[in-house]
């Protein structure tokens, strides 16, 4: 009987153990590497590595995906986000690549807003309006990192306090944001925050998509499940309007190549210089999916899934070739895609738009999934 009990238990260390290898390989491991000075403190690279040979790097500084590797349709691997080699790039001037935009993603009207009759001013960095959370957003912020333990291995969590008055926004807020690669390469972005007094707030990531890897991202074909759209003024502020798709330019109902009507003759395309408008999602559950681009060259696939109502569907329509990213390559005029998924733009000045208000007491939580894959056709 002794003898029993001893070896069973023996018997059970070694299953444990051998459990523990197994989920191992299994799962995502994170590789974290120094990435540089900041004026705010040493930046790290984190890269998160499947079993199936997938890589997403991401530094703390601004929480940038600063690359996403993934194979072609023959298996060779290639990145497929804009950004640069080293720090110093992200230090620079920059439309905001792989970043995370907060405090508010997107456009508030003349910089205004007001919560209980308080008005509030923020930056006006973009015109007359704010954008992206301000002169410095949290895409120019060191975030707090730690790698912890999740279902599918590895996850980074990154957390910012955000000061009352910071930018201009009322309330301490605390912030974090999960990345997490599992092994059906889907990377999911999760964002949490609580603040202290009544604030506005719209989380999202501001990657740069090129599935070819270089060139311009014409020939790609995007699907967005959304009926309706949200048209703008000349300042790319929405007029309030919910407007239907059909028969526009903005129909990407069916997978369609995002060129064909780029340059149309139309007031909204002329505003956004191309596509930079908030599609109004038709379901955001995070299961269904409510983007998809193809890139029929490398087979490359990109679904997008989101818990958010809305999607900034971006061209990339200023840039102009003046920055040169990775590999000295020059990031030219539509080089790549955005699909930031969000509330609506201008939200807290439009009351027929989903509300972006957090109160104290609230949790906010939203999630994106970007899902890479490759298709013959
Ligand atoms: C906006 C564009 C802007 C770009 C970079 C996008 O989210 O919609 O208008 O140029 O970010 O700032």
């Amino acid at each position: 009987m002794r003898y029993f009990i001893l070896s069973s238990v023996i018997f059970l260390i070694l299953s444990c153990n051998s459990d523990k290898t197994n989920t191992k390989q299994m799962n995502t491991i994170i590789n974290k590497t120094s990435f540089g000075s900041t004026p705010y403190g040493a930046a790290d690279l984190y890269t998160l590595n499947n079993a199936n040979g997938i890589e997403v790097a991401i530094t703390n500084y601004g929480g940038i995906v600063q690359a996403i590797r993934v194979p072609d349709k023959n298996g060779k691997m290639g990145d497929i986000v804009m950004g640069f080699d080293s720090i110093d790039g992200y230090l620079s001037t920059h439309p905001y690549f792989g970043a995370i935009i907060g405090r508010y993603g997107n456009r508030i009207a003349k910089g205004k807003f007001s919560i209980d009759s308080v008005e509030y001013s923020l930056a006006t960095n973009n015109g007359q309006n704010h954008l992206h959370g301000g002169v410095k957003g949290f895409d120019k912020v060191l975030w707090d990192a730690e790698i912890i333990e999740g279902d599918n291995g590895e996850v980074l969590s990154l957390d910012y306090i955000s000061e009352n008055m910071e930018e201009g926004y009322p309330g301490n807020l605390n912030v974090n944001v999960q990345y997490e690669l599992d092994s059906k390469n889907q990377l999911k972005i999760t964002y949490k925050a609580k603040t202290n007094k009544a604030t506005h707030i719209n989380l999202t990531n501001h990657s740069y998509f090129n599935l070819k890897g270089s060139g311009d991202i014409l020939s790609h074909e995007l699907m967005v499940n959304a009926d309706n759209y949200t048209p703008v003024d000349s300042t790319l502020i929405p007029t309030g309007e919910i407007a239907n798709v059909k028969g526009t330019p903005f129909d990407f109902a069916k997978p369609t190549a995002i060129g064909t009507h780029i340059n149309d003759e139309n007031e909204q395309i002329k505003f956004g210089g191309g596509f930079d408008h908030n599609y109004v999602l038709n379901t955001h559950t995070i299961k269904d999916v409510i983007a998809k681009v193809f890139e029929p060259t490398t087979g490359r696939v990109i679904e997008v899934f989101t818990s958010e109502p809305g999607v900034q569907f971006y061209t990339g329509n200023f840039l102009d070739g003046t920055i040169k990213g990775k590999g000295e390559l020059t990031y030219n005029y539509r080089s790549g895609l955005c699909l930031e998924t969000q509330h609506f733009p201008d939200s807290p000045n439009k009351s027929n738009f989903p509300s972006t208000l957090l109160k104290p007491g609230e949790d906010y939580e939203t999630s994106t999934i970007y899902k890479f894959s490759v298709s013959k056709n």
